[in-house]
């Protein structure tokens, strides 16, 4: 096992505005880009060759990882005229790939935080003898995910991507977003239209008789496609919850990079990070929370479980609980600004005009 295709040509549409100037696998968690743990996670298995699925923002990605060699990668770049839908993304990257027909390939996407053992789902692929093999978990509410119910060997029963109905959900177990796919089968996807390797990939091989074997575990896992999501992943890689190599220099409950400048008497804990450049005003609390390079929290702002665009400035005293604030924003003093609340890039809000009051 050798190679690998990760799938990072995705709008990031509900992780706007910060994936207006950033593809979601490029926003950094932890101090890196989050791609960067994906593929330290992937080396440390034994992974050498990745192939990079591109289209949304695909050229900042090249710039960043170069030739994969600072990580001890061979990495190459795929990218899609249009969105080719996850499916076509992978047949798409067929020709780049070296592995002989019945030899297994790794697919990852690009948005997950998980400590995955890489290594047992390649296993698993091989004792089985499978297709292809999925990495599935349990999740409370399955209704935003791929739906994957296994008989008691572990093999796919059915797919059903987002279910619609409650007599849809079947199982809390769903798809993780990792697979070990035998190569010729990547071969047989149609090429040059647009394929949904959930809604039409899965259940096609499935309906062809295939051997779809799934291995549940209850490792870390989290979908990043939420800012909450997002800044809680972030948040977890700091704190050594969620695993990775990748992470820089950690300190504890926080992460400063060597750049950011911190008031000695500003409070930093719960994961958060602060990025290069980003300054921390005097008795600042900062909880939970990302703040991205170059950012600016004034003196006695409140910070909870918020990302902090890069460039954007949270006023003196104001106070930010699950917010997302794009890059190059504004927020002026004495705000405050509750969960779910997202400020787009470059916006600015004047001085104390949010307010939340308990007596309305
Ligand atoms: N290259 C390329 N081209 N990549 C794409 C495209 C495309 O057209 N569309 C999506 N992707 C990438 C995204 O960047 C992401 O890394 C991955 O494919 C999955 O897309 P998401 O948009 O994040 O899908 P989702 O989270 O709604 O659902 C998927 O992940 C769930 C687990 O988190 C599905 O695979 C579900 O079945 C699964 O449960
Ligand atoms: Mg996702």
């Amino acid at each position: 096992m050798t190679e690998a295709i990760l799938l990072v040509g995705g709008k990031g549409t509900r992780l706007r505005p910060l994936t207006v100037n950033t593809p979601k696998p490029m926003v950094p968690a932890a101090g890196v880009p989050f791609l960067t743990h994906q593929l330290a996670r992937a080396r440390a298995a034994g992974v050498t060759h990745v192939v990079l699925a591109t289209s949304y923002l695909a050229e900042v990605f090249e710039p960043h990882f170069g030739d994969g060699s600072d990580l001890g990668l061979d990495l190459e770049y795929v990218t899609e005229d249009e969105p080719l839908g996850t499916g076509g993304a992978i047949r798409n990257v067929a020709s780049r790939l070296r592995s002989g027909p019945d030899e297994p390939v790794l697919i990852f996407n690009g948005d997950i935080l998980t400590g995955l053992d890489i290594r047992a789902l390649v296993s698993t692929h091989t004792d089985t003898g499978a297709d292809v093999s999925l990495h599935l978990t349990r999740v409370e509410d399955p209704r935003a995910y791929g739906l994957v119910p296994t008989d008691s060997t572990g093999r796919v029963t059915a797919f059903l991507e987002k279910p619609q109905t409650p007599e849809e959900i079947v199982t809390d177990q769903i798809n993780a977003g990792a697979y070990v796919f035998r190569r010729a089968l990547i071969d047989s996807i149609p090429a040059g239209r647009p394929v949904s390797v959930e809604r039409e990939t899965f259940p096609g091989l499935l309906a062809e008789g295939a051997h779809l074997q799934g291995m549940v575990d209850s490792t870390y896992w989290l979908d990043l496609g939420t800012p909450q999501a997002f800044v809680r992943g972030s948040a977890d890689l700091v704190l050594g919850r969620a695993p990775s190599p990748a992470v820089p220099g950690r300190c504890g409950d926080r992460l400063v990079l060597p750049t950011a400048r911190v008031a000695p008497d500003a409070k930093l804990t719960g994961g958060t990070v602060v990025g290069e450049d980003a300054v921390i005003g005097e008795g600042a609390r900062v909880t939970g929370s990302t703040v991205l390079s170059g950012a600016v929290i004034e003196a006695g702002a409140v910070v909870t479980d918020s990302m902090i665009g890069a460039g954007a400035r949270v006023g003196a005293r104001s106070v930010l609980t699950g917010a997302v604030i794009g890059d190059g924003a504004s927020v002026g003093a004495d705000n405050e600004l509750r969960a779910g609340v997202r400020v787009w890039c470059n916006t600015t809000l004047p001085d104390g005009c949010v307010r939340f009051s308990s007596d309305m």
